[in-house]
């Protein structure tokens, strides 16, 4: 492994696992090939953009002549494919982009993974494939995918996609599914970026439904440690779970935030649930465990650092808010939130 291809490097996970394996492997070429979508941001890889074993190129990876140049100017053996549509509230108003990227983009850098004879493609997936999880079970890499929102089921096909390259193909393939990212970077419409940056607005919290709904909120860090080991230490063929083992209501998120910031509860608002809505994920990680893997930092440690990143970094979300994502918000949150907005 020596000049990896990261697809959707520009997006959040993707640019801190792009930062993250710049500064560790001084020896690698870290090539981003990005479309920049409105979830693509190049301030997310400010930090790198001098480092000489980084490299960015706009691409759409729809675009089958445009990644096979990049991998052979590049000389590419490995792809890490980020690349995807991933809000969930996005995929329940319009689904077209999702099976457009999530399904036909992943066939194509499987192709041309196949074409020239990579080392390695991994593909980065969720803990949504597996659907709504009940109390008292957790997800094991085997187990049958149930997705069950638009966003699910454009990463379970992908995921389905990449088992039959490797099968059929003998594609050397892994897969990596994990919980809900947390960190630097991450765009405005999730949950945390969203409440935080409203909070320091004093605005509205738009909770859907009662708030019981439970997630594995993990610091994005502790994810890109998972991807490095899987991708040097992962057996070929392999799905692995990547998870923090610890449930987190999502009023009890809202309260951790709140308290980081000093922001009174009264911002609460409970409003028209998402469609569809799951209540709870829970993954089973022990096979990532046994490669060596633990998460090394907590969920409430992960939710308050992240919140005071957004409080110490207006200038990265500042024009964000003030753009596209001012359209989004009235189309999902307007009549959620009447006139309070
Ligand atoms: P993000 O929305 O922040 O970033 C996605 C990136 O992909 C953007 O930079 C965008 O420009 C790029 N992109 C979109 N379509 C593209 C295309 N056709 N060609 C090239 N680039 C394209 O997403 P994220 O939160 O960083 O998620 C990254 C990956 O991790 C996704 O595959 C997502 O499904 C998965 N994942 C995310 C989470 C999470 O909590 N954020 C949890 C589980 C899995
Ligand atoms: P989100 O960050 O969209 O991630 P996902 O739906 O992929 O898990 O949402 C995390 C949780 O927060 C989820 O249970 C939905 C909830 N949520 C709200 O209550 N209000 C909101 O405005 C958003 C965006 C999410």
């Amino acid at each position: 492994m020596k000049n990896i291809l990261v697809t959707g490097g520009a997006g959040f996970i993707g640019a801190n696992f792009a930062i993250y394996m710049v500064q560790k492997y001084p020896a690698y070429n870290i090539i981003v090939y990005d479309k920049l979508t409105y979830a693509g941001n190049m301030d997310n890889l400010l930090e790198i953009s001098d480092e000489p074993n980084y490299h960015f190129e706009k691409g759409d990876i729809c675009d089958s002549p445009r990644v096979n140049k990049v991998i052979e100017q590049y000389k590419i053996d490995t792809i890490v494919n980020f690349a995807a549509e991933t809000h969930v509230d996005r995929s329940i108003l319009d689904p077209e982009a999702f099976v457009k990227t999530g399904v036909y983009g992943t066939y194509v850098l499987l192709e041309a993974a196949k074409q020239y004879g990579l080392e390695r493609y991994h593909q980065i997936s969720t803990d949504e494939v597996y659907g709504d999880i009940p109390e008292g079970q957790s997800s094991v890499e085997d187990d049958p995918l149930r997705p069950r929102s638009p966003y699910a089921a454009s990463k379970a096909s992908a995921d389905l996609m990449v088992q039959a390259y490797h099968v059929t193909y003998g594609l050397p393939t892994t897969i990596s599914r994990c919980s809900n990212n947390i960190g630097p970077y991450q765009y405005l419409e999730k949950v945390i970026p969203l409440f935080t940056t409203n909070a320091l607005e004093d605005k509205p919290l738009p909770v859907y439904g009662d708030g019981r709904q439970q997630r594995e909120y993990q610091h994005v860090l502790d994810h890109c440690r998972a991807i490095d080991l899987v991708l040097h230490k992962g057996a070929i063929g392999e799905i692995y779970n990547m998870g923090t083992g610890i449930e987190v209501e999502n009023m009890r998120m809202i309260e951790i935030l709140l308290d980081t910031l000093g922001k009174p509860r009264s911002l609460i608002r409970h409003v028209t649930d998402r469609p569809g809505h799951d209540r709870r994920y829970s993954l089973n990680f022990d096979k990532i465990r046994a490669l060596g893997w633990e998460p090394e930092i907590s969920p409430e440690e992960a939710i308050a650092s992240t919140v005071r990143w957004y409080a110490d970094n207006e200038w990265w979300w500042r024009k964000i808010k003030e753009g596209e994502f001012q359209s989004y918000y009235e189309v999902q949150y307007g009549a959620r939130l009447g006139s309070e907005k």
